[in-house]
């Protein structure tokens, strides 16, 4: 056996933590642009407190707060520009994944070129990593979680081919992750659902994924345990802090699987679906295809299906038993928590099916060979059509 193990983030954990932005942020730089969404954390409160507390700590702050869901190109582009043309020397992301992503790819748009060259593949099919002039990136998560803040990944989506991307590089792992489960606390209940059901693919994902080994093994039946134990008290009541933190803790230990492991087909269909429709989030496009994910593969990994089952509450001792009952008990989870969705229910056509499955096999194909067993365009249409 042999199998190696980079995650080179500082992570910062616990209730109250985030009032340490400032001096963990400090020595990393002067200036920091301070990349948020639009709404969230102004009405919350949190950017206000957080460009307090970098300045307060010395640093002059630079608010960026133009990040939409399914963040685009050009958006980076800007706030490349920006960060340039105000000296940033350090990001901060604030915000869920769509926040924390764009403050890494923000960190490279200000200091590179053009960014297509590091996010489409090339002739070799092989996209560069960018460089070690990336600036330096604080991530403090919102949600529970995308796990941005623990991983090499910034998904963006290029507008002129609707192709949901991201960089990939050491470079892009955040220097330091605060993940203080109090600013999930008022996270509406479809946002910790749906994010929630993101912590469930990355780490069901990388439990059966060509590539695991024996830490994310481990880590990700954590992670699923977490979420089986906590997402749907999360759900029901915000306020209820021992799930909150439990949520919090199966971020972390999914973004540890996520690091190493990438994802695999969920994702390869779930990026072309939010690409093409940028109005259905990232945790529902993934839960469209859950169920039908489990029944299209469990018998490629019976054992791994068996246990992700009876952690699901499948009660068999027989592996082959429990595992053909994963899908239906995934289902049953997702009644629980308002997730049981189809990509009609999303609005997405059905004549995009297509064009998703050939998005998937274009770019997301590095993912989708991470699958156990052979995966064709039949196999992404099936998947497709049965979440419809
Ligand atoms: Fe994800």
């Amino acid at each position: 056996m042999e199998f190696s193990y980079y995650n080179p983030t500082r992570l910062i954990f616990g209730e109250g933590t985030f009032s340490q932005l400032g001096e963990l942020t400090a020595p990393l730089g002067r200036h920091a642009m301070l990349v948020t969404g639009r709404y969230a954390m102004e009405r919350s409160g949190y950017l206000q407190k957080a460009q307090d507390l970098l300045e307060q700590a010395g640093m002059q702050v630079t608010v960026f707060n133009k990040i939409p869901p399914n963040p685009t190109l050009d958006v980076i582009v800007e706030g490349g520009r920006t960060a340039k043309e105000a000296g940033c020397d350090v990001l901060v992301g604030l915000g869920g994944g769509s926040a924390m992503d764009s403050a890494k790819n923000i960190a490279v748009a200000a200091t590179h070129g053009s960014m297509l060259e590091f996010l489409l593949p090339n002739q070799a099919g092989k996209k560069r990593p960018p460089t070690e002039a990336t600036l330096p990136i604080v991530a403090v998560t919102s949600t529970a979680g995308t796990s941005s803040e623990l991983t090499p990944f910034a998904v963006v989506t290029v507008p002129d081919s609707r192709e949901k991307t991201s960089l990939t590089g050491d470079t892009l792992y955040a220097r330091v992750a605060i993940d203080d489960p109090e600013l999930t606390y008022s996270m509406p209940p479809e946002v910790t659902a749906g994010t929630g059901v993101d912590v469930i693919c990355h780490a069901v994902e990388g439990y059966i994924s060509r590539v695991g080994n024996p830490i994310t093994d481990q880590w990700a039946l954590r992670a699923i345990e977490l979420v089986a134990a906590h997402l749907p008290g999360a759900v029901a009541d915000g306020s209820n802090q021992q799930a909150r933190r439990g949520m919090m803790l199966a971020n972390v230990f999914a973004g540890y699987v996520l690091s190493q492991t990438g994802t695999n087909i969920m994702h390869g269909v779930g990026h072309p679906i939010s690409g093409r429709c940028p109005e259905v989030p990232h945790g529902a496009a993934l839960a469209t295809v859950l169920v039908a994910w489990a029944e299209m593969i469990w018998e490629r990994a019976p054992e791994q299906f068996a246990t992700i089952a009876r952690i699901f509450g499948v009660d068999e001792s027989d592996d082959k038993v429990a595992a053909s009952q994963t899908a239906a008990a995934l289902k049953a989870f997702l009644n629980r928590v308002n997730m049981d969705v189809t990509l009609r229910d999303l609005g997405v056509p059905e004549d995009m099916l297509d064009v998703i499955a050939d998005d998937g096999q274009r770019y997301m194909h590095h993912a989708i060979a991470k699958t156990p067993g052979e995966v064709t365009r039949e196999h992404l249409m099936q998947l497709l059509q049965a979440s419809y």
